[in-house]
């Protein structure tokens, strides 16, 4: 593959994807949700949507807690497996967040880094207008996004992980405003090389979007505990908004 604009389409939609990621901790996302529904004081009637849900981690256990929850994501690999765990009070749809969102609700979640990927400036401003005209009257966004001084400073350049007998060979460095991550590895009888580039949004150019969608930040939060936002010591930037 090469390093298209469009990476992200094909890349989260394979099964090696889910295979490099499938240390992914459970409980830290499920402490952050709980910490998350206390402080916003979600009701059990809130319509919840789980915006970039990929295989539906937060929406599964946020469903698990009693809310209602929508998890969308543009993966159909993802959203088809997520789907075995539906039920009358948890769905999952396959959406594109540059497009304008149906329903209105009353939380909608961006998590674990589903910003940034997109060339042009515009897309994340187009994401951020639909979910604040998808948010009814008093609803909140809570973005989560890496905190990018603090990865650019901790960059591993290159590292190789062994997962499920696969060898993923893993370089990163910064290019054009994004941090790019290379991926090579065999398998299947293949060489494969995937790509993830994230924008090197930080605080500062997200309140600019914001602006221009007239969003107001309600909270910053620096880790899943939501503690204080630090530039140089958060391992994430959390954004709570309305
Ligand atoms: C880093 S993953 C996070 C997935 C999930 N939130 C989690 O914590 O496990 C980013 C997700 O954003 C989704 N995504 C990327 N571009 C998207 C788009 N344009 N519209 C909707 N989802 C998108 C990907 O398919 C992927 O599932």
């Amino acid at each position: 593959m090469t390093k298209n604009k469009d990476w992200f389409a094909s890349w989260f939609n394979t099964s090696y994807y889910h295979i490099l990621y499938s240390h992914r901790d459970y409980s830290e996302a499920q402490e952050f949700m709980q910490n998350i529904a206390r402080l916003l004081t979600f009701e059990k009637s809130d319509l919840l949507l789980d915006l970039g849900c990929g295989k539906g981690r937060h929406s599964i256990y946020l469903n698990s807690l009693g809310f209602n929850v929508i998890g969308a994501d543009l993966s159909k690999n993802s959203i088809l497996e997520a789907k075995k765990s539906e039920n009358e009070r948890l769905r999952f749809i396959v959406q594109d967040m540059r497009k304008p969102l149906r329903l209105k609700y009353d939380v909608i979640l961006n998590l674990f880094t589903s910003f940034g990927f997109f060339e042009d400036d515009k897309e994340d401003i187009i994401i951020l207008q639909n979910i604040k005209n998808g948010l009814n009257l008093n609803g909140v966004a809570i973005i989560d996004f890496m905190n990018v001084k603090k990865v650019i400073s901790n960059l591993v350049s290159e590292e190789t992980q062994v997962i499920q007998g696969i060898s993923f060979k893993i370089n990163r460095y910064i290019e054009d405003g994004f941090i790019v991550k290379e991926i090579n590895f065999d398998a299947d009888g293949k060489h494969h090389t995937y790509f993830e580039k994230v924008k090197l949004l930080d605080l500062h150019k997200i309140k600019t979007y914001l602006n221009s969608v007239d969003f107001k930040i309600k909270h910053i939060f620096g880790n899943y505990q939501l503690e204080r936002f630090n530039e140089e010591t958060s391992d994430r930037l959390i954004l709570v908004l309305a």
